[in-house]
C-alpha cells in the first residue's frame, strides 16, 4: 500500500489472520535495526477471547481489544538480554532507566517496521497507546516477568471500514534547517490554520463546547491531572519492573516532586534532645514523606511551649498584608479546639533556621531519606551544640526510614 493512502483500521471483518502470516510479518519485521543487535523487545500474541477480555480494561474498553482476531502486545524486553547474560558469566548493567529507553526504542522501531509491512499486505491496524497509561494491569494479565514493560499494543485483523484520512501538518510544522527555529505565534497560526479550519475539527470544538482546537486536547483528552496521575503509575511500575532503582523509598515507590509547597501540610511533632536542651522538629509531610522540617527550642520563653500530647498536626503558609510570608504550626486540643502557633521562623535561632531551610530543600527534592541522614550527620558544624542538634534532626528522621532499611542501627532516642 502506498504510504499516502495509509490510515488507522478500527473495524475488522471476522476472516481470520493466519499464523503463517503473523509470523512472516514478525520476522520479516525483525529485520528492524536495534541497539547493538539485541533486538530489546517481544511481542506477546493474544489471540484467545478470554484473554482479550482480561486486556480490555486496560485499554479503556475501546473496542478493537476485542473486536480484532489479533492484539500484540510490543514489549521493552531487557530480560531476555539478562538472562544471556546471566548465563554465560557475563554481568548485565540492564536494570535502569537508560537501558529502559534502549529497550523502549528498539520496541517501537520493530512495531512501526510491523505496522507497514502488515499494511503492505493490506491488514488493518490500530496502534492502542493506552498500553503505557495503565501498564501494571497489562503486566499482570500477561504475566510480564523483571526487565520486560509494555509499550505498544496493535490491534490486527482484515479491514472492515475505509474511514476518511486524517490530515497533516505542513512540513514546516515539523522540519527545522541546521538549527531550531523556535515558533512564532505567526508560525504557530501557520501550521494550524488548515487543521482548524477542517469542519470535522470545527464540529469537534462546537459539541465540547471549547473555543478551541487546542482546548480539546488540553481540557478533555489529554489532562494535567490524568497525565500526572498516569505519570505517577508509570514510574511506579518502570520501577516494579526493576527499570528504575528505588532503595530507600518507602514501599519502592519514588515519589513525585512537588515543588510548589501546598499551603497546608500536614506534620509530625517529634520532640528530641539537644545536649541537655528539650528541642521539637515539625516535619511537614506530603505523600507520608518528609517534605520539611522546623526546629526549636521546646518550653523557653522565646521557644515553642505545646502539651505534650500534642503528636501530630498542620504546618500552614501564611502570607500577612505586606505579601511577607510565615509558618503557622496548628493543632487541634483534647477537646477538638484548634490552636495555632504563628511565626515558626520568629521563634527559632536563624543559624538553625538556615540549616533546616538546606535540609528542607533536600527533602523537598525528594533525595531517599537515608541519603538525607547520612548527609546531615556528615555536617561539621561550628560548635558542639549545633553538632548536637544535627544529630538530633539526624534521629528525628530516621522515623521515616523504609521498613526494609537496615542501613542504620536504632540508637536510643531522648
Ligand atoms: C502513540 C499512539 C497512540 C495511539 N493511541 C490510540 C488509541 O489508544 N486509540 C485509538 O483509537 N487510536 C490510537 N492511535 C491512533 C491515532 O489516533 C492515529 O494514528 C491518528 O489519529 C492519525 O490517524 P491515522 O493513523 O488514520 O492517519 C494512536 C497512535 C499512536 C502513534
Amino acid at each position: 500500500m502506498n504510504i499516502k493512502q495509509r490510515r488507522t483500521i478500527r473495524k475488522y471483518t471476522q476472516q481470520p489472520v493466519s499464523d503463517e502470516l503473523l509470523n512472516r510479518l514478525i520476522e520479516d519485521a525483525s529485520r528492524t535495526q536495534t541497539m547493538g543487535n539485541l533486538q530489546l523487545y517481544s511481542v506477546v500474541v493474544t489471540r484467545s477471547e478470554e484473554k482479550k477480555e482480561q486486556l480490555a480494561p486496560a485499554h479503556f474498553y475501546q473496542p478493537m481489544v476485542t473486536q480484532a482476531p489479533v492484539v500484540l502486545t510490543i514489549c521493552a524486553d531487557f530480560r531476555r538480554t539478562t538472562d544471556w547474560c546471566l548465563q554465560r558469566e557475563a554481568s548485565p548493567g540492564y536494570d535502569n532507566a537508560l537501558s529502559f529507553v534502549n529497550a523502549a526504542t528498539d520496541a517501537l522501531l520493530f512495531t512501526q517496521t510491523f505496522c507497514c509491512l502488515a499494511e503492505e499486505e493490506g491488514l488493518g491496524i490500530c496502534f492502542l497507546g493506552t498500553t503505557i497509561y495503565q501498564p501494571q494491569a497489562i503486566i499482570a494479565v500477561l504475566e510480564l516477568p523483571e526487565l520486560v514493560f509494555p509499550v505498544a499494543t496493535l490491534t490486527v485483523g482484515w479491514p472492515a471500514e475505509r474511514p476518511r484520512q486524517t490530515d497533516r501538518l505542513p512540513i514546516q510544522a515539523i522540519v527545522h534547517q541546521e538549527t531550531y527555529n523556535p515558533f512564532t505565534p505567526e508560525r504557530i497560526d501557520a501550521c494550524y490554520k488548515k487543521r482548524e479550519s477542517l469542519a470535522v475539527n470545527k464540529h469537534f470544538v462546537e459539541i465540547n463546547e471549547k473555543q478551541t482546537l487546542a482546548q480539546v486536547f488540553t481540557d478533555i483528552r489529554y489532562t494535567r491531572k490524568d497525565n500526572e496521575a498516569m505519570s505517577e503509575a508509570l514510574i511506579a511500575t518502570l520501577a516494579q519492573q526493576k527499570f528504575m532503582k528505588t532503595e530507600g523509598f518507602p514501599g519502592g515507590i519514588i515519589p513525585s516532586v512537588v515543588e510548589r509547597r501546598p499551603e497546608v501540610l500536614e506534620c509530625d511533632v517529634v520532640r528530641f534532645q539537644n545536649k541537655k536542651e528539650k528541642w521539637v522538629a515539625f516535619v511537614g509531610l506530603l505523600d507520608n514523606l518528609p517534605y520539611e522540617i522546623f526546629t526549636g527550642l521546646q518550653d523557653d520563653e522565646e521557644g515553642i511551649a505545646i502539651p505534650k500530647s500534642v503528636m501530630k498536626g498542620f504546618i500552614i503558609k501564611h502570607y500577612d498584608r505586606e505579601g511577607q510570608k510565615r509558618y503557622d504550626f496548628q493543632f487541634v486540643n483534647k477537646r477538638g479546639y484548634k490552636t495555632t502557633i504563628e511565626g515558626l521562623s520568629e521563634r527559632f535561632n536563624p543559624k538553625y533556621w538556615d540549616y533546616a531551610k538546606l535540609i528542607s530543600g533536600v527533602l523537598r527534592y525528594r533525595m531517599p531519606i537515608d541519603h538525607v541522614i547520612r548527609l546531615i550527620t556528615s555536617l561539621q558544624l561550628e560548635n558542639d551544640t549545633m553538632n548536637s542538634w544535627t544529630a538530633g534532626v539526624a534521629r528525628v528522621l530516621k522515623k521515616y526510614l523504609p521498613d526494609s532499611s537496615q542501613m542504620f542501627e536504632e540508637e536510643e532516642t531522648e
